[in-house]
């Protein structure tokens, strides 16, 4: 495994569980200095003292990531600790109320808004003006194939994750002559505790909506993070990437 985040520092939300945490301990054990970002601090703390074990430099702290101010105190969390900023990996998210637009309930709605969306645009706007700082950065926001497609059955989960892809596109075009580099992700359907306990029809259900006849993995989803936020993907900026299985090629 290189090295090749030595010296950087990432900010991961909802880095306590799925892809978070996989790309959590992944940017770690490149070398990068990890804060590790969770509304329940017990499963942002695991993740730290699971990279600090395995010979890793993390910190956890607790915030709300569609409370502006806890994504300020994040961001200053990281600056603080570790030196600087560098790395973002917007990735917290809720799944929210389910069914057709007229049954959700408004409080739902803008609760999805908050932490699917909202979290994103404070995220970016306290983290710029610190990648700014040091010389530049790259930044990965987690949307998904709903961020690309529909379903009727989600409609706040989709009208946030569009928004995430377009959000994207346009802080990609803003820095893009400075030095920062911003995509979006877009998984498939990826087994992780945002499911819930699904029953066996259910999930097989979701199985049968990916032509490579499974679920995806988180860390599967972290290695496509991993190259967009490495100096791999130096020409890249203001994409969208599906990690759907071919969910979206039907
Ligand atoms: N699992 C999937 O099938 C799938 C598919 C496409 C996109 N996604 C997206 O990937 C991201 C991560 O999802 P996951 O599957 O790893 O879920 P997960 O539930 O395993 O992890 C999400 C983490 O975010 C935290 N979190 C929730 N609300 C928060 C808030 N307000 N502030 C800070 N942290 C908060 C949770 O405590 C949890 O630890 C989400 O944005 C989700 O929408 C997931």
């Amino acid at each position: 495994m290189d090295n090749q985040f030595a010296g950087k520092t990432a900010i991961v939300t909802g880095g306590g569980s799925g892809i978070g945490k996989a790309v959590a301990v992944a940017l770690a054990g490149e070398g990068a200095n990890v804060l590790v970002n969770d509304i329940k601090l017990d499963v942002a703390q695991a993740v730290a003292d699971e990279i600090t074990a395995a010979g890793g430099t993390a910190i956890a702290l607790a915030g709300d990531v569609s409370k502006a101010d806890d994504v300020k105190a994040s961001v200053d969390a990281a600056v603080a600790e570790f030196g600087a900023l560098h790395l973002a990996f917007n990735n917290a998210g809720i799944s929210g109320p389910l069914g057709p637009l007229a049954d959700v309930d408004i409080d739902g709605y803008l609760s999805v808004i908050g932490v699917n969306l909202n979290s994103v645009f404070y995220g970016m706007h306290y983290q710029i003006p610190k990648m700014l700082e040091a010389g530049g950065g790259a930044i990965v926001n987690t949307s998904s194939i709903l961020g690309v497609v529909g379903d009727p059955n989600a409609v706040p989960y989709v009208t946030a994750k569009h928004g995430v892809a377009g959000m994207t596109k346009a802080a990609a075009l803003g820095y893009a002559d400075k030095g920062i580099r911003v995509n979006s992700v877009h998984p498939g359907y990826i087994d992780t505790p945002l499911l819930g306990n699904l029953p066996k029809e259910a999930y097989d259900g979701l199985v049968g909506k990916h032509p490579i006849g499974r679920l995806g993995t988180s860390e599967e989803v972290a290695e496509l993070v991993l190259f967009l936020l490495s100096d791999k993907a130096s020409f890249i900026t203001g994409s969208q990437y599906l990690v759907d299985g071919g969910y979206t090629a039907q």
